[in-house]
């Protein structure tokens, strides 16, 4: 079973619906595939989500699939080619009941002056990890994947998985932050790693 499948449950007042809706799920779900570093599709600013349809509640539920599988805390549309402004998280934590999350046409509506340092990594920039500086605490405004319009607060790992994921609708990846140097290395790198799966296909 998913893990995200407690939620669909818990979700619904109704426990026939719930099942119902557990076996759609878990039927209907396909892992996406992971776009790689560097492509232009990552560096694109994503279109606005024009409204909730069943086809994005499937692409959202396949893409938290595909995070869970990686596995991540945080997947973002344009990584498997969607370019639309939506997200999936989940930084609950092994330890902790799941809580999967989709932030529809997210926008950051206050950013705290501390900073934080969180060593960042990315399913597109698979096995490389380096420290990002980022504000600690953001207080985000979204749609929630049933159309309601939420603002939340975010901090310490949430913080930076929110506006690490916001950076890719906008086509921007975490060693954009980095060094000249660096950020060309781990091109690099990407690009091997990419010929040799294709090798491998
Ligand atoms: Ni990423």
């Amino acid at each position: 079973m998913p893990r995200y499948a407690h939620y669909a449950v818990r979700k619904s007042p109704n426990p026939a619906l719930a099942r119902a809706r557990l076996l759609d799920y878990v039927s209907a779900m396909s892992l996406k595939k992971i776009i790689i570093h560097p492509d232009p599709r990552l560096k694109k600013v994503c279109e606005q989500v024009d409204g909730i349809s069943p086809a994005l509640r499937k692409l959202a539920t396949d893409m938290l699939e595909t995070m869970y599988d990686a596995p991540g805390i945080g997947l973002a549309a344009p990584q498997v080619g969607v370019l639309e402004r939506f997200f999936v998280m989940d930084v609950a934590g092994k330890e902790s009941a799941p809580e999967p999350r989709v932030l529809i046409n997210p926008r950051i509506s206050w950013v705290s002056d501390e900073v934080n340092v969180h060593e960042e990594g990315c399913l597109s920039i698979p096995g490389i990890y380096e420290d990002v500086t980022r504000p600690a605490m953001v207080r985000m405004q979204f749609k929630d994947i049933d159309g309601n319009d939420q603002e939340e607060e975010f901090e310490d790992i949430a913080a930076t998985c929110v506006q690490h994921e916001l950076d890719h609708l906008d086509g921007k990846l975490f060693v954009d932050y980095l060094s000249g140097i660096k950020r060309r290395m781990i091109t690099a790198k990407m690009k091997k790693l990419k010929k040799e799966r294709a090798r491998e296909e």
